[in-house]
């Protein structure tokens, strides 16, 4: 056996080589497509020379172990981490990630493992957050159309059938579903490339979990892809197509949900 990563402290067991996927037999090509994407963290390779595709209106389920690097990669997508290595590339475009705003604005939302909402602020200007509807204040000087933005965001969560009493009430107020749910009502809203979600339900009671589970389906019923992180099996399969596996750093597994059960899955987690 060759040690192919010599800089690697973590990595002392043979792993699976890196899986390389194609264009689909439908010959769409994909909304993302990561090639050979690294993170390192001094001596830690985190992300190790993933392959990593997303096809349009395709929920894929990021898997494995604690510290396998489901959060560095997403956090690579996100803006989070610039990569040390490899290419992003977004619909056929290469594309350097600067910062989270940027990724934005590339039409990439994401729900991190601790939420991306701003506290002090209610669920419309979290909506709007960055992409404020310009309007006169006192009838001219230059603000903000704050009726506008409330009446738009109130119209997209009642679309999404999610009840937030108070627009106004700072997020920090709202329980964890509904800041999920005011999240998930911004991509809707911006009508965004690509969903990235980390561990939306960890924290929520069941019919929360329900709910975010049920706007998962809404967000690929329109045709929006999803990357969502998660360690509950049934989640997973009940709202992935696609599951990506990784283990320490590495891409080990890349299956159609239908192909496989919790079993296997978890033991190619663990290796
Ligand atoms: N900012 C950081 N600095 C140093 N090491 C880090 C940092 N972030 C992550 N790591 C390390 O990188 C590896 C991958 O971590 P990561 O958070 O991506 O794992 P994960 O798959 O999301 O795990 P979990 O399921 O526990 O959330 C771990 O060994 C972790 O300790
Ligand atoms: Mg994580």
């Amino acid at each position: 056996m060759t040690m192919l990563t010599p800089d690697t402290t973590s990595h002392t067991t043979k792993q699976p080589a890196s899986i390389v996927q194609g264009p689909r037999a439908d010959g769409q090509s994909p909304v993302l497509r990561c090639r050979k994407i690294t993170k390192r963290f001094g001596g830690l390779v985190a992300v190790d020379q993933v392959d990593f595709d997303v096809y349009p209106g395709e929920t894929v389920a990021l898997l494995g172990d604690n510290g396998a690097g489901k959060s560095t990669l997403i956090q690579m997508i996100a803006g989070v981490y610039r990569p040390d290595g490899g290419v992003i590339e977004l619909d056929d475009q290469a594309v350097d990630i600067r910062s989270p705003l940027h990724a934005r604005d590339l039409g990439i939302e994401t729900v991190f493992q601790d939420l991306a909402l701003c506290d002090n602020l209610g669920a419309s200007e979290n909506i709007f957050l960055g992409r404020e509807i310009p309007g006169k204040a006192y009838g001219m000087l230059p603000g903000l159309n704050e009726a506008k933005m409330r009446a738009e965001a109130k119209a997209v969560l009642s679309e999404l059938h999610i009840n937030i009493r108070n627009l106004d009430a700072p997020v920090r107020t709202l329980s964890g579903g509904q800041r999920q749910a005011t999240a998930i009502a911004r991509a809707v809203y911006w009508k965004a490339r690509l969903m990235i979600m980390d561990e939306p339900t960890a924290a929520l009671g069941v019919p929360e979990q329900k709910k975010v589970l049920s706007l998962i389906e809404t967000l690929k019923q329109r045709g929006v892809p999803v990357i969502v992180i998660s360690h509950n099996m049934q989640d997973v399969f009940e709202v992935a197509d696609r599951l990506f596996i990784m283990r320490r750093g590495r891409a080990v597994a890349d299956l159609r949900a239908a192909d496989t059960d919790a079993n296997e899955v978890v033991r190619l987690m663990v290796g």
